[in-house]
């Protein structure tokens, strides 16, 4: 029996994503926690004909230690999305004390579960839960994440676009953090390869950069990416459901803690930073191994890199403070 439980599941991308969760196979249980608006939100779902029993949870009555109890996996994309002109990083002073919180819940409630972290500024968040999972002492760096699947859809597509090609046959590593110049899509070793130099080459690393910019202007202030979020974290936490009942050879971008991970260790070396994206093999108890992709950049994506682990290591370092001096 699989709980999946939703953080912020009333938001712009939790309702698409509870309904994606409702249309799973491998979920029997959907819990949906928000501080607004989820118990409608699971009524409407209810009423669809798959097997999820869905449930939804206010903050009255002990709704987070209920929604939260006997989780196998918890996403949460709970917490304000940008506004035209603002950073992922503007959004730290609301986010960082919600995702703090909520993660205090899930220690003490479902101190076992997977963890799917997309609220951002997710080099921040993810530390943060980090943080706050070992001052309860139940932090398993095997069974934390950064969502950072939308960089890896937007490299497909953009890849694509510019090739011709249909998205689906691409796959691409896309290492370092969520946000800005700490995206690196390594084209390099896309599989299959793909030939793209020069201007062409450097607009379309822009683009899957700042990809999240075009959305939150197209909405015009109304909010950011939560269609294609949607898309993205399901197909996140679909691959951990798959990983735990038994598929082998599961591998998904997300950002981890490196020291926890097998081959991680490698890997800070070369970065310097605690907490990186990178191809990341899934198996039943979580994070199995990195892929140390880093051997293999190509010269120009080596130039890229300075600027990401630079960026990471402020943002990191923030989430982290912010934990010990709330403490
Ligand atoms: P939204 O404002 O539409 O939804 C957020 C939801 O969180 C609301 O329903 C709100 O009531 C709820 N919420 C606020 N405080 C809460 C708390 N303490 N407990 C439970 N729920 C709470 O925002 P949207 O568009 O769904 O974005 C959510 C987050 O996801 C934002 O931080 C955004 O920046 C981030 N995001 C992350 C992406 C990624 O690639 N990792 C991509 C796009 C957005």
């Amino acid at each position: 029996m699989v709980k999946a439980v939703v953080l912020g599941a009333s938001g712009g991308i939790g309702q698409p994503l509870s309904l994606l969760l409702k249309l799973s196979p491998l979920v029997d249980e959907l819990a949906l926690y928000d501080v607004v608006g989820s118990v409608g939100v699971a009524t409407d779902l209810s009423h669809i004909s798959t097997k999820a029993v869905v449930k939804g949870y206010l903050p009255a009555d002990d709704g987070l230690k209920l929604a939260l109890t006997g989780a196998d996996v918890v996403v949460i994309p709970a917490g304000i999305p940008r506004k035209p002109g603002m950073t992922r990083d503007d959004l730290f002073s609301i986010n960082a004390g919600i995702v703090r919180d909520l993660i205090t819940g899930v220690a003490k409630y479902s101190p076992k579960a997977f963890i799917a972290i997309i609220s951002n500024p997710v080099n921040s968040t993810v530390p943060i839960a980090a943080e706050v999972l070992k001052s309860h002492g139940v932090f398993d760096p095997a069974r934390l994440f950064g969502v950072t699947t939308l960089d890896t859809v937007r490299s497909e597509t953009f890849t694509a676009h510019v090739l011709g090609k249909s998205p689906t046959e691409f796959t691409i590593p896309v290492i370092g953090g969520h946000s800005g110049e700490t995206i690196v899509p390594l084209l390099s070793l896309a599989s299959p390869a793909v030939s793209v130099e020069g201007e062409q080459r450097d607009a379309l690393i822009k683009r899957i950069q700042f990809g999240g910019d075009e959305v939150v202007q197209a909405k015009e202030g109304k909010g950011s990416a939560t269609l294609s979020m949607a898309h993205a974290g399901f197909r996140f936490v679909d691959s951990i459901l798959k990983a735990v009942s038994g598929t082998a050879g599961i591998v998904e971008n997300t950002f981890v803690y490196l020291p926890g991970v097998e081959g991680g260790e490698a890997v800070k070396k070369i970065t310097g930073v605690d907490y990186f994206a990178l191809p990341v093999e899934l198996g039943s108890s979580g994070a199995i191994k990195v892929v140390n992709v880093l051997e293999k950049v190509s010269d120009f994506e080596k130039t890229l890199l300075p600027a990401a682990y630079t960026g990471l290591s402020a943002n990191i370092s923030k989430g982290v403070e912010f934990v010990v001096s709330s403490a």
